[in-house]
Order: C-alpha cells, then structure tokens, then sequence
C-alpha cells in the first residue's frame, strides 16, 4: 500500500537537485522582459502620461488600454477590475502602462522617463471610512456583497439567556508571502498564444487569456511552471501578469516575461481581508449558548475579485463548531481605495475563527467556567445541526481532537501552574490557551456540484499509469498523493504512477487548486478514473483469458488464484489492440448533500475538517514581548494520504497563523504601504517558531479518496485566537485586534487590568 506511507515526494528530486525550473529560470530566444507602472495616488483621474521626447523609445515597447483588443478587464466573479487604467484610479499601485524591452536595467531606465500626472480624490483607505462615507464609490451605499443567515427565533434567544455578552474583534491585512514572487512568460505563436508561470489555477488564466485576445480553447494554452508557494496569493493575480504578458507579447511578437520584485508584490498583489467583526451572544449561567448575533465587515478593496467567495466562507463559518439554535449572521463586505484583497489560506475563516473563539475566552470569563468546559458544554457533536442547519452525519472529529490537544499539552497543567506559581518568573508571566475550530473542505453550497471537476488517468506507451488532471503541484504534494491514490487503486507500486504536467493542452479541468480540495475532491475523482481503468483492464484480461472471474492484485491478473498476466504486459496488450487507454471521470457530490443559494442553508460543505490547539506563552512584562514555547494542536483530516506532508501542512499552516496573531502587520500612509520589504513586513523565523507537537486524527469520510478530507487551510484557523488566550491567561489582558505587537499589548495592559 502507498496511502498512509511516507513514499518519496514526486517532484522532490528535481528540487533538491536544482533541476526544477521555476519561471525566473526559464530564457528563451528573443525574450523581452516586462514592467509594470503603476498609480501611485489611490483615488483620482489620470490628467496626462508624457513620455520625454529627448529618451529614445525605439528600444521600448509600451502598451496602455488601448492595446486590448476587447474589453479591459480581468474575467473574474464580476468584470470590474481593469486591466489597465483608462483614467480612473481607484487604489496605490494599479496597472497603468507595461513597459518591454532588451534588458532590465533598459526597462528601469525607461521608466524614469514616463511622467503621469492626476487630478487627485480624497480616499475611503478603512471599512470606518468606508461605512461612512456619503460618497458612492461603489454599487449605491459601497457594499459589494451581503450575505445573511438564520436559524431560529434570535429574540427568544435572547430572552432565553441569563447574560448577554458583547465583543468586537479586529484583523488585519496579510500577505501569502510565498517564497518564489509572481512571474508569467507569454509566448506569442501564429494566432496563438502560450502563458507559463508561476499559479495556482492554470484554468483560471487560460479563461482569462481566451477572453482577452478571444481565442479558441485550443489557441490559448496555459501551462504552470514549477511553483514556490501560493497561499491563495496565486489563485486570482496571475490572470492578471498572464494578461499583461500576452498584451507585450502581442505587440512586440516576441516571448516577454515580467518577474515581479518582491515589494512590487507584496504591495500590489492580493492580500488576506482586514475585518471587524462584532459578537453578541446569550448565554446561561451554567454556559450553555441560547442566541449568537454575529456581524461581520471585510474590506475589500477597489475591486470584487474573489470577496464574494471569502465574505460566503467567513459568514458560513462565524459560529465555529458551536451548537446555538438561535442563530443570525450579517455578513457584509466594504469598497476602499486600497489595493484588492484576495484569497489567502484560510479564505475568511482565520478572520472570523478569531472572533469567535475571542468571544468563547471572553464568555468563560465572564461567567467563571473554564474555557475548555465551556467548549465541551457547546461543540457540534455527529448529529448536530450547524449555523446554516446542516447536521452533521459523518466523520466528525470535535471530540477526539479537543481531547488529543488538551492531554498532549500542557493545558491540563494549567491550573496546577497557578498553584505552584509557575506562571511567574521574574519579569515573565506564562500563560496556556485554547482554540477549537473547523473548515469546510471544498467549494462552498453547491460550487463543486456545479463545477463537476474532471480529471483522467492514462495508460502510457510503457503501460505505466499517468495522472492527468489541472491541479497543481504548490509545494504541498498534489503529485504525489494522486500517484499514492492511483497505485492503490490499481495495486502497483508508487514508483510505476507518473503526473503529466499542467498545461490545459494536456490536461482536463479539475477546478482550481483552492479550498482544501485537491485531496478530497480531485483525489477522489482521479481514484474514480483509475478504477475505470482498472475495470477495463479486467474485461479484457476476462475476454482474452476466458476468465470473467479475473483480478488485479498486487499488479498481477489472476483468476481462481491462478496467475495470469503483468499489469505491464496487459497494458501493452490493450494499448497495441485499441491504441490507447485513457478514463476521466467527474466529481458528483454525495447524493445526501443539499443546499439553497436563496436562503443560504442547508450542507455548506460535504464535510468538515476539524482542529483543536493549545498555545503555551511567555510574556515579557518590560518589554511586551510574547514568546510562543509551544504549540500542540490535533487535526482531523479524515485520512492522512501522506503522514509527513500532511504534518507538514499543519506545521506550516500554524506557523503561517502565529505570524498573522503575533507579527505581521502592514503600515500604511495614505494608501502607500511602506513596509513591502521582508526587512520590515515580519513574518516568523525558524528563531520564532515555537516547539510544536502535531497529532493527526483520522475519522475516516466516506466519499473522500481512502478516507481523506481537507487539510489546506484548516491550520491557519486556530494559531492566532490560541495565542491570544494564552497571553489573556498570562497576563489578564484581552487582545481583541491582532497582531498583537508588544505596542498593542502594551496599550492594553496599561489602559487595563493585569493581576
Ligand atoms: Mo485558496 S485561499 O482557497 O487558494
């Protein structure tokens, strides 16, 4: 069996090696590189772009809005995002020219001889702002999207509760900050046209592309390129790089390749949504939720891009994994002149996991329980119905993660730490918290029905199976886990499984590689097409033997338990009679699953992933510094394909999420950011990651390859609001904005109680 083992990452070699090419790597003959010049007011008019005439522009090519041959902007959710200004500006850093020539010394030269003056507008640069502002920047009152769900009688709810308690909650913009920056080639061919890059979704920026110089699908072809991370931060921008290239490359006629600089990228590409969110709960005395109010705010942005999706996340997973029959959630989302935030792990969920799990820290409080009880006394147990009135039938891992975490960590020590004084230690305070969340894996209500992704597997001219399928391969091991799901299906060995390469001239569309559905919903496609391979493989061996009882075990047809035939050598058998062998199947949702897009109720997702952590923290009472010593956290992902890709998710997410708690923080000016350097903008260090312990449970889901649900995004949840107890448990302040800096908590320390 490959699935449960460790096997050798599929693409892990070529990396280690510096085999891999990753698009700053690739050269070809008579490439240009590209650039970008962007706005660098956030709202106004372009009054004039004047180029001096003393530069020599020959060498230069240079394309502005009047180069798209159709209409400008990106093909997204709403076609409102330009791909280059005309004349109005609606946030910092928006494309405005692209500039391509010979060399990048050239291109920077040049640059400096463009001069673009605007009449310029005051900015909307914050949700307060926003709200209240009188002038429309977008739709009628700035809201772009609104989602609202309900369940129950909230007054009575109300009525119900012994107390009733209020919070409001902060956070704050993030950047994915992956390792390798943004950067597309394109490559102009007769009445064609090629992109490769560094992304996520390779359908998302053929669609793009197609609709940009109307191609056929055919004409357009998309192919990804080894690629440094994406954390969201390459769902949706490189539509737009791809669509810049292919503009250059269409006039120029030559390959062109923009690679953007690391603060060009974190300034002008997507970030995680900033919001505000406020609770208002009832509750018993003995801590029993009776009513949740929950509203929430994202900023959004200038544009729409993929708010919606997030806002939809986040509305849908504001309760947690909290049972409350009175329930009302308000979600809205804001315009403002800042750049567009976009899809980052987590998608809405770290924002409101926060809220929520605050809001439990700050109840317990209130009402004198221990937190962990006051989690027990309310969790979504199998059988129970959720916010959006989805109960909850299988694989439901509350429990058994709540418990790992609390026993493995030093959370069950930490009333005992009160008694022996450990929490002091000169200038330190130690403190433990507790988090408890879940994440719906896949595309939200009925995405993926309507999506029905498709994936293939077929029988190479050396008889070895290939996967073909659009997911791509992010650093998080889609390549190897779909080989490990198609060996066992097939019963061969790991090694015999190959991937062809996303390039949509070559591979199906699986939908995009987001939302914690690669395993568990193109998994599970690529299991089915392999067992379609496998079932033709067998009708054929039972024709040519006469043996309708014919198997495949183990890589050998038998029958009766007599050996028959290799899988090799029935494969060349097969491939020379029929000449080829190929299967694609499509992802159906489970038949039990149902949702209404009207009344936003009913099975949000299939199934969820659930995680319980225990953050144990020092903190520095002269200097307001927290210290995270360790962190165990237990997630239930259905089935772990690849125990150390799996723990590596989970490892990678949480450090990802101790950075969005604890450090990382944009400064602003004016719609400037001015920390877009990695000097300035602080994400985690080896030096800053804490002792972690990773348990992984596994409640195995039934339609889901071997068991397995989603595991992506699930371990950014719950880092931040753990943290943020711990530092409440050591120091009696209550952080209710992240990050929390040693300013902020030394506002709240000073402005409030410690004991
Ligand atoms: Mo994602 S944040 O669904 O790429």
């Amino acid at each position: 069996m490959a699935v449960g083992q460790n096997v050798l990452r599929k693409e892990g070699y070529d990396k280690l090696t510096g085999a891999a090419r990753y698009v700053d790597d690739i050269a070809l003959d008579g490439m240009l590189l590209g650039k970008t010049i962007r706005s660098t007011i956030p709202r106004g008019r372009i009054t004039s772009i004047k180029f001096d005439p003393a530069y020599d522009w020959s060498r230069i090519v240079v394309v502005d809005h009047r180069d798209i041959p159709g209409e400008n902007y990106v093909a997204l959710i709403e076609n409102d995002q330009p791909l280059l200004v005309e004349s109005e500006v609606r946030h910092c850093y928006e494309p405005i020219l692209l500039l391509a020539g010979e060399s990048k010394q050239l291109i920077e030269e040049a640059a400096l001889h463009i001069h673009i003056e605007y009449t310029e507008l005051n900015p909307v640069l914050t949700i307060e702002e926003s709200l209240a502002c009188d002038e429309v920047l977008y739709g009628t009152d700035n809201v772009l999207k609104r989602f609202l769900i309900g369940r129950g009688d909230i007054d009575e709810g109300f009525a119900a509760a012994d107390m009733i308690i209020e919070g409001e909650y902060r956070v704050p913009h993030q950047e994915q900050l992956y390792i390798e920056p943004q950067g597309m080639i394109a490559i102009p061919g007769d009445g064609e046209m090629t992109v490769m890059g560094s992304m996520q979704c390779p359908y998302y920026v053929h669609k793009a592309l197609k609709q940009l110089l109307n191609l056929s699908d055919q004409k357009a072809v998309v192919i990804q390129t080894t690629t440094g991370g994406g954390f969201g931060g390459k769902e949706e921008y490189p539509s737009m790089i791809a669509a810049h290239a292919a503009l250059l490359a269409q006039k120029s006629r030559r390959p062109v390749k923009i690679v953007y600089e690391r603060g060009e990228d974190i300034a002008a590409t997507t970030k995680r949504h900033p919001g505000i969110i406020r609770h208002r709960t009832g509750v018993t005395r003995k801590g029993r939720l009776t009513a949740s109010e929950i509203d929430i705010v994202l900023d959004s942005g200038a544009y729409v891009t993929l708010t919606p999706v997030v806002l939809s996340r986040g509305a849908i997973h504001a309760l947690g994994p909290y049972r409350c029959d009175n329930v009302r959630i308000a979600a809205r989302a804001v315009v403002t002149n800042t750049p567009p935030n976009g899809a980052f792990r987590g998608f809405g969920a770290p924002q409101v996991t926060f809220a929520y799990e605050m809001q439990m820290e700050k109840i317990a409080a209130e009402l004198g329980i221990d937190p962990l009880d006051l989690r027990r006394i309310n969790m979504l147990r199998e059988g129970d119905i959720t916010a959006t009135g989805q109960r909850l039938t299988w694989s439901v891992g509350s429990e058994d993660v709540l418990n790992a975490a609390v026993e493995r960590s030093g959370y069950s020590n930490r009333d005992k730490q009160d008694k022996q004084d450990l929490k002091t230690d000169g200038n330190k305070r130690r403190g433990v918290g507790l988090s408890f969340f879940l994440h719906g894996a896949g595309f939200t209500g009925s995405g993926e029905a309507r999506m029905k992704a498709l994936a293939g597997v077929e029988i190479t001219t050396e008889g070895r199976p290939r996967v073909l399928s659009g997911s791509t391969e992010i650093g998080q091991g889609t390549r190897t886990i779909f080989c490990q799901i198609v060996a066992d299906e097939l019963g061969l060995d790991f090694d015999s499984v190959e991937v062809e390469d996303p390039d949509t001239s070559r591979v199906p569309d699986s939908g995009p590689t987001v939302a914690s559905r690669t395993t568990m919903v193109v998994g599970r496609v690529v299991q089915l097409a392999a067992r379609e391979i496998k079932d033709k493989l067998i009708n054929f061996v039972g024709e040519r033997f006469g043996a309708p009882e014919a198997k495949l075990v183990a890589g050998k047809f038998t029958a009766n338990g007599k050996y028959l035939a290799s899988f090799n050598e029935i494969a060349h058998e097969y491939l020379a009679q029929f000449g080829e062998l190929r299967a694609y199947a499509r992802y159906a949702s489970p038949p039990e699953i149902e949702w209404d897009d009207e009344t936003y109720s009913g099975d949000a997702y299939p199934v969820y992933s659930w995680g319980a952590e225990v953050a144990e923290v020092e903190v520095d009472i002269d200097t307001f510094e927290v210290t995270v010593q360790k962190i165990t956290t237990a997630q239930d992902i259905g089935r772990a394909i690849h125990p150390v890709l799996a723990a590596g998710q989970i490892e990678g997410g949480t450090l990802q999420a101790v950075g969005y708690g604890l450090l990382e923080e944009l400064v602003w000016d004016k719609g400037r950011i001015i920390n877009n350097r990695l000097t300035n903008y602080i994400i985690p260090t080896s030096l800053d990651a804490p002792e972690m312990e990773t348990i992984i449970v596994e409640k195995e889901y039934p339609h889901g390859p071997f068991g397995a649900k989603g595991v992506g995004e699930l371990p950014m949840d719950g880092a931040a609001p753990a943290i943020a107890a711990a530092v409440f448990n050591a120091t009696g302040a209550f952080v209710s904005e992240i990050p929390i800096t040693p300013e902020r908590l030394q506002r709240v320390i000073e402005g409030g109680q410690v004991d």
